[in-house]
């Protein structure tokens, strides 16, 4: 039988991870640049989690399946919730600001396109316990480090970025009631993959009369910041509190020096239900792709776990995207694997020391291998070459090391091979 990689799977050959693990290093760097640590959390969780607050689209695309126990789990296919019920475990003993990034593996039960896939990785990076402003414009300010790392600038993507509370006191202001914002957002967050009178149809069947749908795709694909702003101010203090709080995390991300990243985008609301504050979403400006990121505050998901309550703010970037959106670009780097040192037998006599000198070079922390065959010193320097190696170790009487890259050979006393290459070797 001929059984093929699941659909939205994907295999990872030598030369694909070599890409994924340059991904995973430019996000853990970025990360760590800005003082995130490391966690992790299970590849499923009990089904309740995801269906506690993450909204209705999540639990719909969820892989999910009964123990024999007949307990309900779900593979996951966000981190969000798990952080939260980490963070929920231990909030007394956590020193706040707690800032946490992860890049787990997760999967949902998507149709696979471009950039979505059913299994992928998701960088993650929240800050917990910290209402102030610079947590939300820290943790972009991170997406926005990693995406310069990887030689984006602002002309090739944008955060898009809106705020909820703005959005909810606009449409108080146009009178919907506060019990149908959630309806309203939920539209919102499809409303660029709607056509116009399909959104008006949905619009009504949702929310009534209440507002004119046309006035709802008005506001969404023309309204300025200054427009929004006037619009929520007429809602009272909530619509203030709203503006002012926006106001403040663009000012800081003014102050991180991200701000030619930012655009106010007033469509921009988000799916997921947990979002209270502040949403953002990263698009590339000339690529038809869904969000390469998204992201805002939630304030209370801690205390849905059993836990204090505490705030959070971060996001969620998933590879396929990414990569996608590189390669398009054509910002994609071919990572090569390569080598310390590559050993050879001047004869096969001397083929038993190589090994020992081989050896020695692994324990030194060297990347070294040598030819499983027998064969002239060239074949082996061929072999040495295609394997990227940076020295060829020649061990006969005496010990040769050649560079590889500018031909230079010098003999070297056996003892003294490991730390020559050490000196020498790029990577050190
Ligand atoms: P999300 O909008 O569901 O948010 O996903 C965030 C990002 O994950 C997307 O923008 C996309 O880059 C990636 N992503 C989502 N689905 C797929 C897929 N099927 N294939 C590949 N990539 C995908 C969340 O997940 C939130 N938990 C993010 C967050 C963290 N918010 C606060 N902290």
């Amino acid at each position: 039988v001929k059984i093929q990689t699941p659909p939205g799977m994907r295999d990872y050959y030598p030369e694909d991870m070599r890409l994924q693990n340059w991904l995973f290093d430019a996000w853990r760097a970025a990360s760590r640049s800005f003082g995130f640590q490391e966690y992790e959390g299970p590849i499923f969780e009990f089904l309740d989690l995801y269906r506690a607050k993450s909204g209705d689209e999540i639990v719909a695309q969820l892989f999910n399946f009964r123990d024999r126990g007949d307990r309900e789990f779900a593979i996951r296919p966000e981190m969000t919730p798990t952080l939260a019920r980490m963070v929920a475990a231990r909030a007394n003993a956590l020193p706040r600001p707690i800032k946490w990034f992860s890049m787990p593996r997760m999967c949902r039960a998507e149709k696979p396109q471009r950039g979505r896939l059913r299994e992928f990785f998701q960088w993650n990076v929240d800050t917990l316990g910290s209402d102030d402003a610079l947590a939300d414009a820290e943790v972009i300010a991170t997406l926005i480090a990693f995406v310069r790392n990887v030689g984006l600038t602002s002309a090739d993507v944008s955060v898009r970025i809106n705020s909820r509370p703005l959005m909810s006191a606009i449409f108080a202001g146009f009178g919907v009631a506060s019990d149908a914002v959630a309806a309203a957002f939920a539209l919102v967050d499809r409303f660029e993959k709607l056509a116009a009178a399909e959104f008006d149809a949905q619009w009504n069947a949702a929310l009534g009369a209440s507002v004119q749908a046309a006035t709802v795709r008005d506001l969404l694909t023309t309204a300025s910041r200054e427009d929004c702003t006037a619009l929520a101010l007429k809602a009272g203090a909530a619509g203030q509190a709203a503006a002012d709080g926006f106001d403040a995390v663009l000012a800081r991300l003014g102050d991180l020096g991200v701000a030619e990243f930012a655009r106010f985008s007033p469509a921009i609301v988000r799916g997921l239900a947990y979002y209270t504050g502040v949403v953002f979403e990263l698009h590339a400006t000339a690529i038809p792709l869904r969000a390469l990121c998204g992201g805002g505050r939630y304030d209370d998901l801690t205390s849905l776990f059993g836990g204090p309550k505490i705030s959070g703010v971060g996001f969620g970037m998933g590879d396929a995207p990414v990569l996608e959106a590189l390669k398009e670009l054509g910002r994609l780097p071919t990572p090569m694997d390569t080598l310390d040192a590559f050993v050879i037998d001047a004869d096969a006599a001397c083929f038993q020391a190589a090994l020992g000198v081989c050896g020695e070079l692994r324990a030194s922390g060297l990347t070294a291998e040598f030819s499983y065959k027998r064969q002239p010193i060239g074949k082996q320097l061929k072999q040495a070459s295609d394997r990227r190696a940076r020295y060829a170790v020649i061990v006969g009487a005496e010990i040769a090391v050649k560079d590889m890259t500018s031909g230079e050979q010098r003999t070297i006393a056996r003892a003294d091979v490991p730390a020559a290459l050490l000196r020498h070797s790029s990577a050190r």
